[in-house]
């Protein structure tokens, strides 16, 4: 309600402003401008979807809503918890009544610029990822129509989608459309490292190694994990197995070729988001950098590049301190991506 006051105290100053006549009492919805940092490409919002304060809020107190969960305890910011760049830490995710998911929890950082979504890139848009956690019964588990339902009993989410949307309802349109304008919010390009290239922050000797390192034709990091988003959202077997559980691409495609085949995972962040890989097999990036060291195991799909570095001690943690350098703290404590009533 604290902020439905301040959007007519803003339009009250707008009607002024502009000496229409008489403002009228029903508060109304107000474009945003998001801030995309420097070097990101324009972020583009789908024409039905364009980014509106009641919008986003709706969004926002819909993602932290345990009312859209089978147990009522469950909802998406468990999972993708801001702390932690949102994701929880988890081997693999845990939903609703304890159920285990298959995979990892990925971030949800700068997803607005993702091309698709999931890691074998099977949902086009945010819009249609939403429906996903929802009805997966090892996330949120509840089927749509019981969800609706709940979530219409609150007063104060109807408001905001009228102002929204204009429906009266909220309904699987409003509920996914809202929760994916919230999610392009989530934006992150704030880091020591960005920090260094616009000039205002120094790296020390061992971070500038690592950068060097990572950047560098030997290692070629940065050719799968490219800036400015440190991923080219290519896919790629990195020979993590040699006999893949989860098959990855292929469960998308069929395609043999494609068997161990995941998204290139951004690194942004990637000093908060343990443990690594789309299985969480990988406990610290100590693990991660001793893996690409090794070579990987072998798969007859492995990509190329990922073979033996013979990396000496330091130039181990010189890439560690590097990959330190891209966490961007006021992201994981931007109090408009948080919770409502913290
Ligand atoms: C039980 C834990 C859990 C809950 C609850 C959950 N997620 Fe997720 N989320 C995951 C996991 C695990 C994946 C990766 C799935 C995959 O790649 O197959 C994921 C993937 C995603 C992705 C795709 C990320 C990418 O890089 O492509 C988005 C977006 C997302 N979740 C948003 C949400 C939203 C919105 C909610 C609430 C409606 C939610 N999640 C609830 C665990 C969870
Ligand atoms: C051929 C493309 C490619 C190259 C080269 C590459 N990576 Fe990766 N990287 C990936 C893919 C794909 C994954 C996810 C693999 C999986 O989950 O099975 C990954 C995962 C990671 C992760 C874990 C991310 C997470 O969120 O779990 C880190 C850290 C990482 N890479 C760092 C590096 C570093 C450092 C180098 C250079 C030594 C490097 N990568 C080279 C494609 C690549």
């Amino acid at each position: 309600m604290r902020q439905l006051l301040l959007w007519s105290n803003l339009l009250l100053f707008l009607g002024i402003a502009s000496c229409g006549p008489a403002v009228s009492d029903s508060p109304k919805d107000l474009p945003v401008r998001l801030r995309v940092p420097q070097g990101f490409p324009s972020l583009d919002f789908p024409p039905d979807n364009q980014p509106t304060q009641a919008r986003i809020e709706l969004g926002r107190r819909l993602f932290y809503h345990t009312d859209l969960s089978m147990d009522g305890k469950t909802n998406c910011g468990t999972c993708h918890v801001q702390s932690s760049a949102f994701t929880d830490g988890r081997t693999i995710a845990q939903g609703a009544h304890g159920q285990s998911g298959r995979r990892n929890t990925p971030t949800l950082a700068n997803l607005g610029w993702s091309p698709y979504l999931m890691a074998e890139g099977g949902v086009p848009s945010l819009e249609l990822q939403a429906l996903a956690p929802l009805h997966e019964p090892s996330e949120m588990g509840i089927n749509m129509m019981d969800a609706v339902a709940r979530i219409n009993a609150h007063e104060d989410l109807r408001a905001l989608n009228r102002l929204a949307y204009g429906r009266d309802s909220l309904d699987p349109f409003t509920i996914t459309r809202a929760l994916a304008a919230f999610q392009r919010t989530m934006i992150s390009g704030d880091s020591k490292y960005d920090q260094f290239k616009a000039g205002v922050s120094n790296l020390t000797d061992l971070e500038r190694k690592g950068m060097e390192l990572f950047f560098s034709k030997r290692l070629q990091c940065s050719e799968c994990h490219s800036e400015p988003f440190f991923t080219d959202y290519g896919f790629y077997n990195v020979g993590l197995y040699t006999t893949y559980p989860d098959p990855g691409l292929e469960r998308k495609t069929h395609l043999k070729a494609d068997s161990g085949n995941f998204k290139t995972p951004t690194l942004r962040n990637i000093a908060v988001t343990a443990p690594y890989m789309h299985d969480g097999s990988l406990n610290t990036l100590e693990d991660v950098i001793a893996f690409y060291d090794s070579g990987g195991k072998g798969h007859h799909q492995q990509d190329k590049r990922i073979r033996e570095l013979h990396l000496s001690q330091e130039e181990k943690e010189a890439l560690v301190a590097f990959l330190h350098t891209l966490t961007d703290w006021n992201f994981l404590q931007n109090k408009t991506l948080s919770p409502w009533d913290e």
